[in-house]
């Protein structure tokens, strides 16, 4: 017993530092940097390969695992980071930028760049992404219908608990980010730029997901800053500053028959400068079982939009398959709470809603929205709902 009891106080401390030597370097992230893997950072040498195989070990890695991209420009063509992963805690470091092809046709035949699918914990932060749109952008512009339709920049689809945080986007070829089929999503700090004449450059599009966070971003872009589609529910967006751009859109919805609403919606606090629209609702005009319900728009600022607010359900481009016909899409309990600003045309709220589906339970709270210097209008067709405080313009709400 006796040489035991000395020898205690001694092997416990060595104990310690044996588990602790062992165990805390499992804990930390094991890091891949795409260099070790083959990628050139000097915006030339086609990277894909050594970022797929940098994902591959980190989504077979048991630990947390991190994947640097140091300074420099890397040119990666389309690219799909799949899960599942064996851990469930995978962060892309990105110091400096990703470059796509400049020949758009590469990325423009398979629709997006960057597509992360049955991922879990998957983080992504900082970094630039440049899509390198404009020569497509030109070829759309320029109109002559031979023009692709593009790529989406970043695309995350059938995954949960995504951080995208102090990401750049810049000339996105289509959409800048999209969130499909996902569920608790984060998104902040996010810096969106695209020429104001470039087409469906959306920034940030939202659909059949749930529990999604946009947060504290700058959107300049040719489309919709943020778009909401069929099928997104509890989506909280705040502290965006919007423009140019199309502003902040729910739709366009009720396009197909069978379709699933928009549920519990807050936006708030949001600047939308020369944007096209500020807070919308768009939706087809033509049946439909979709919905929209549970909407707050909130403090937001609107400088010189041509329609701050709008709800729009006569949508027809084109005036095809939907000319004469009620959209379907019911629209109800939706808030417009301390809006200001100013309007670039006389009818600064306009709320044109569907003969068969009128819109319900809208409420207005303190709007100031003027017209040259003078109180705008607003204008309203099948629209029903409350309006108090300040009222500017006067509501026309039934
Ligand atoms: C609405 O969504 C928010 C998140 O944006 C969530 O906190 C809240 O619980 C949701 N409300 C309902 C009734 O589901």
């Amino acid at each position: 017993m006796e040489p035991t009891r000395k020898a205690t106080p001694i092997i416990i401390p060595v104990l310690v530092i044996v588990i602790l030597f062992y165990c805390m370097p499992n804990a930390a992230a094991a890091t891949f940097n795409v260099l070790d893997f083959g990628a050139k950072a000097d915006g030339r040498t086609d990277s894909s390969k050594a970022f797929t195989s940098a994902w591959a070990q980190a989504c077979a890695s048991a630990q947390p695992a991190s994947i640097l991209v140091p300074k420099g420009r890397f040119l990666v063509g389309s690219t799909t980071f799949s899960g599942q992963c064996a851990n469930k805690a995978i962060s892309f470091e990105i110091q400096g930028t990703l470059v796509a092809p400049s020949d758009y046709n590469i990325l423009a035949n398979k629709g997006t760049w960057l597509l992360f699918e049955h991922v879990d914990g998957v983080s992504i932060r900082s970094g630039v992404l440049d899509g390198q749109g404009t020569i497509l952008w030109d070829c759309k512009n320029s109109n002559d219908g031979s023009c692709p339709s593009g790529a989406t920049t970043l695309e995350f689809t059938n995954s949960k608990n995504i951080v995208i945080s102090g990401l750049t986007s810049m000339n996105s070829q289509m959409f800048h980010i999209v969130i499909n089929a996902c569920q608790n999503v984060k998104a902040q700090g996010i810096t969106i730029t695209a020429d104001g004449n470039s087409p469906n450059t959306d920034g940030i599009h939202v659909q059949g997901s749930s529990d999604i966070t946009i947060l504290t971003s700058k959107i300049r872009t040719g489309d919709d800053c943020i778009s909401i589609g069929p099928g997104t529910t509890n989506l909280w967006i705040e502290n965006i500053a919007c423009g140019p751009g199309h502003g902040i859109s729910i739709g366009s919805l009720g396009k197909d028959e069978n379709e699933a609403g928009v549920q519990n919606v807050t936006v708030k606090t949001v600047t939308l400068s020369g944007t096209q629209n500020g807070v919308r609702i768009k939706t087809w005009g033509r049946p439909s079982n979709s919905f929209v319900r549970d909407v707050i728009f909130q403090d937001a600022t609107i400088v010189n939009a041509q329609n701050p607010i709008v709800i729009d359900q006569n949508y027809c481009p084109n005036n095809e398959g939907c000319p004469g016909q009620a959209s379907g899409v019911k629209i109800s309990d939706i808030t417009y709470k301390n809006i200001h600003g100013t309007s670039a045309t006389e009818v600064a709220v306009k709320f044109d809603c569907s003969s068969k589906n009128p819109c319900s339970g809208i409420k207005l709270e303190d709007l100031k929205l003027t017209y040259k210097n003078q109180a705008a209008q607003a204008s309203c067709v099948h629209a029903s709902g409350d309006a108090l405080g300040l009222e500017q313009p006067q509501s026309c709400l039934s």
